[in-house]
C-alpha cells in the first residue's frame, strides 16, 4: 500500500473540492514522498547449509505426541447434526437483518474483534504442521537454486527469470512461516535440516510439484475444521499462494497446469506421512506433532511426466513416499523435453496438450508398501504406524471424491489394482493431476469434510501422478 502522507492528501482533496474549475490533470506533476508504513519483521531464520540423512545418535523421544489417556480407538460415526436440514434454502430472508445489507447468520460476524490465536489442540497441531511445511518449502526452493547451476536449469528449459520466480517463492515462504509462527507463539516449530531425494533439475521440479500439492491438500483438509476461524482466514490467504506455486511447478514441468475442476483435501496425518521423511534433523527443543506417520505406499509404475510415453514405465522413481519421477533411465529420444511435435513436447510452458496421457481409466497400477514400525522424520524420532488390518482396497483420493478399487493378487506387501473410471461431475474425470492413493482395509464412504474418518482404516499413503 502506498503510504501517502494523509495530511498532504487531505489538503489536496479539499483544494480540489473547493476550486470551481478543476483543471484536467493528465500528467502527474507533483512527486509525493512516500514514507514507509511500519514494516513487521519476519521470523528470524538462517539458511540451512547442511543437507542429507540424519546421522546423530538415537533419539530419546520417539513417536507422535500423545496423552496418557486416549478416550477411544476411533471417532464413532454419527448421523447429520440436528440442525443440518433446518434452514429452508428458498431464497427468502428468515430473520431480521442485523444491519443494512447484512444477512443474519455467519460465524465471526457479530462484531467481536478477531485475535488470530489458535483455540484448541486441533488448531495448534494443524497450524504447527502447516508451519513445518512452510519451513521445508523455504529451504527446498533455496536448495534447488544452490544445488543446480544456471546451466543445469537452462538444460531443463528454465531461464534466469524462472530461477528468480523460484527465489521469489522462497521469499513468500518466509512470510508464511512468520504468519503461522505469530499465530502459534514462542513454541512454534523451528526450521530443521532436510534431505531431498532428487539429482537433476527436472526431478527437483517434479518433487516441488508433489511437495506443494500435499502441502496445499493438507491445509484444505483441516481449514474448515479449525476452531479459530480468524486463524483460518489468514491461513487461507497464504495457502492460495501455495496453490499457485504448485501450478507454476507443473508449468515448469511442462504439465497441463490444472486438469482438475476441484483441488483435493487430505487429513493432516497423510500430509505429515509425506512430509516427515524429508526432514532429517530438528533443533533440541523442537515442538513435536501429534499426527500419525503411515507406512509408505510406493507406486511401482508411477507415470513419469519426463517421458514421451509417461504411462509406459516401471520402477522409475527416486523415493517411495511421493514416488517422484527419476530421469536417470530416460534414453535419448524418450524424453519429451526437446521433442518438437505439439502434444509430445513438454518443455516449460503455460500449458501443453499431452497426446499420450500419463494415465487412463483401466490402467493396471502396481503397488508395494512398507510394514509399520519404521523410524522416520526429524532425528528418526517418529515411528510409522497403522491401526488397519492388512489392506484390501486402494482409495483414489482426488477432487471431491474417494473411490475404492479392490487390490488384486495381494502378495507380500505387493498388489495391483485398476485405475477407476469416474467423474466428479459430467465432463470432469476425477482421477487427473497429482492425486493421493492410499491403501485401506475397508471401503468406507467418506466425503471431503469427513475424510479423516478413514484414518483408522488406512494402511499406507502415497501419491499418484495421474495427469
Ligand atoms: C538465504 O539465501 C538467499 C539466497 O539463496 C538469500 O537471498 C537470503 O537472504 C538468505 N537468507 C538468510 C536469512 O540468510
Ligand atoms: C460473538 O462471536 C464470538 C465468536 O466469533 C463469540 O466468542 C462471542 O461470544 C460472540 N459475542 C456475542 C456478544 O455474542
Ligand atoms: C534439451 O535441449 C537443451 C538445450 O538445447 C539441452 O541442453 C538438453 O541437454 C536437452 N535435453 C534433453 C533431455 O534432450
Ligand atoms: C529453542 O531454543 C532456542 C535457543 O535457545 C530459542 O531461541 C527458541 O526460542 C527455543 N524455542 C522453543 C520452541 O522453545
Ligand atoms: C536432533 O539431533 C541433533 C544432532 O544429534 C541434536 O542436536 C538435536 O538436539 C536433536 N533434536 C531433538 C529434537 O532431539
Ligand atoms: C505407451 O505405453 C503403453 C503401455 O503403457 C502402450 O500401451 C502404448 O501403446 C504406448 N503408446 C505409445 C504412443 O507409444
Ligand atoms: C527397482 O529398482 C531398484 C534399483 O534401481 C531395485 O533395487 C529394486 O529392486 C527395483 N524394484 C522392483 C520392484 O523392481
Ligand atoms: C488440445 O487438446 C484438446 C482436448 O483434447 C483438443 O480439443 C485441442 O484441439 C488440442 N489442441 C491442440 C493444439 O493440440
Ligand atoms: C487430464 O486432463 C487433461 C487436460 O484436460 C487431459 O488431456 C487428459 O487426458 C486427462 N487425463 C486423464 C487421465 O483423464
Ligand atoms: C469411462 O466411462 C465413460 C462414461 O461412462 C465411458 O464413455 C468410457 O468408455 C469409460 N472408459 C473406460 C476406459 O472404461
Ligand atoms: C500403533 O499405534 C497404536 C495406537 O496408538 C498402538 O497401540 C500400537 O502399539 C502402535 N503400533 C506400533 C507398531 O507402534
Ligand atoms: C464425486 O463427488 C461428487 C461431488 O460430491 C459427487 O456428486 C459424486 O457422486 C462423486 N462421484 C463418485 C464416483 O464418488
Amino acid at each position: 500500500m502506498v503510504g501517502f502522507k494523509t495530511s498532504t492528501l487531505a489538503a489536496l482533496l479539499s483544494l480540489a473540492a473547493r476550486s470551481a474549475a478543476v483543471p484536467v490533470v493528465s500528467e502527474p506533476t507533483t512527486t509525493f514522498t512516500s514514507e514507509p508504513a511500519i514494516t513487521p519483521p519476519v521470523r528470524p531464520h538462517t539458511n540451512v547449509t547442511e543437507h542429507g540423512p540424519y546421522t546423530g545418535p538415537s533419539p530419546t523421544t520417539t513417536g507422535a505426541k500423545t496423552t496418557t489417556v486416549v478416550l477411544a480407538p476411533s471417532i464413532p460415526a454419527l448421523p447429520p447434526g440436528p440442525d443440518a436440514f433446518k434452514y429452508p434454502s428458498d431464497g427468502n430472508l428468515h430473520a431480521p437483518l442485523p444491519a443494512p445489507y447484512t444477512p443474519s447468520g455467519g460465524v465471526g460476524t457479530n462484531g467481536s474483534a478477531p485475535v488470530y490465536r489458535v483455540l484448541s489442540d486441533f488448531d495448534y497441531e494443524s497450524i504447527a504442521l502447516a508451519l513445518y511445511q512452510e519451513w521445508i518449502e523455504l529451504d527446498l526452493f533455496h536448495w534447488g537454486l544452490a544445488r543446480f547451476s544456471e546451466e543445469d536449469f537452462l538444460e531443463a528449459g528454465l531461464t534466469a527469470e524462472d530461477r528468480f520466480l523460484i527465489e521469489h517463492m522462497a521469499n513468500q515462504e518466509v512470510g508464511h512461516a512468520t504468519l503461522l509462527s505469530n499465530m502459534l507463539g514462542p513454541s512454534a516449530p523451528q526450521m530443521c535440516k532436510y534431505n531431498y531425494p532428487v539429482n537433476t533439475v527436472r526431478e527437483y521440479i517434479d518433487f516441488c510439484q508433489k511437495l506443494t500439492r500435499y502441502g496445499e491438500a493438507g491445509v484444505y483438509g483441516f481449514l474448515n475444521h479449525l476452531n479459530a476461524h480468524d486463524v483460518g482466514q489468514m491461513l487461507l490467504q497464504s495457502i492460495t499462494t501455495e496453490a499457485r506455486q504448485q501450478l507454476i511447478f507443473r508449468q515448469f514441468e511442462g504439465l497441463f497446469p490444472m486438469p482438475e475442476w476441484f483441488q483435493v483435501g487430505i487429513p493432516q496425518s497423510w500430509a505429515w506421512t509425506l512430509l516427515a521423511p524429508f526432514i532429517s534433523e530438528c533443533p533440541a527443543n523442537q515442538t513435536r506433532l501429534v499426527w500419525q506417520n503411515y507406512p509408505a505406499l510406493h507406486i511401482l509404475n508411477q507415470p513419469n511426466p519426463l517421458r514421451i510415453n509417461g504411462s509406459n514405465v516401471f520402477n522409475e522413481t527416486v523415493d517411495k513416499y511421493t514416488s517422484t519421477s527419476s530421469e536417470e533411465e530416460i534414453e535419448e529420444g524418450e524424453s519429451c523435453l526437446n521433442a518438437t511435435e505439439v502434444g509430445v513436447n513438454c518443455s516449460p510452458a503455460i500449458t501443453h496438450n499431452r497426446t499420450n496421457s500419463l494415465s487412463y481409466p483401466g490402467r493396471q497400477v502396481f503397488l508395494e508398501w512398507d510394514e509399520p514400525g519404521q523410524l522416520v522424520g526429524p532425528n528418526n524420532s517418529y515411528v510409522t504406524n497403522t491401526t488397519a488390518n492388512p489392506p484390501v482396497f486402494a482409495a483414489w483420493v482426488s477432487q471431491l471424491n474417494v473411490t475404492y478399487t479392490p487390490l488384486q493378487e495381494i502378495g507380500h506387501n505387493k498388489a495391483w489394482t485398476i485405475q477407476p473410471n469416474m467423474s466428479t461431475f459430467e465432463g470432469d474425470p476425477a482421477v487427473n493431476g497429482t492425486i493421493f492413493l492410499v491403501l485401506t482395509d475397508l471401503d468406507l464412504y467418506v466425503t471431503p469434510y469427513n475424510i479423516s474418518m478413514l484414518n483408522p482404516h488406512v494402511y499406507a499413503v502415497g501419491m499418484y501422478q495421474s495427469g
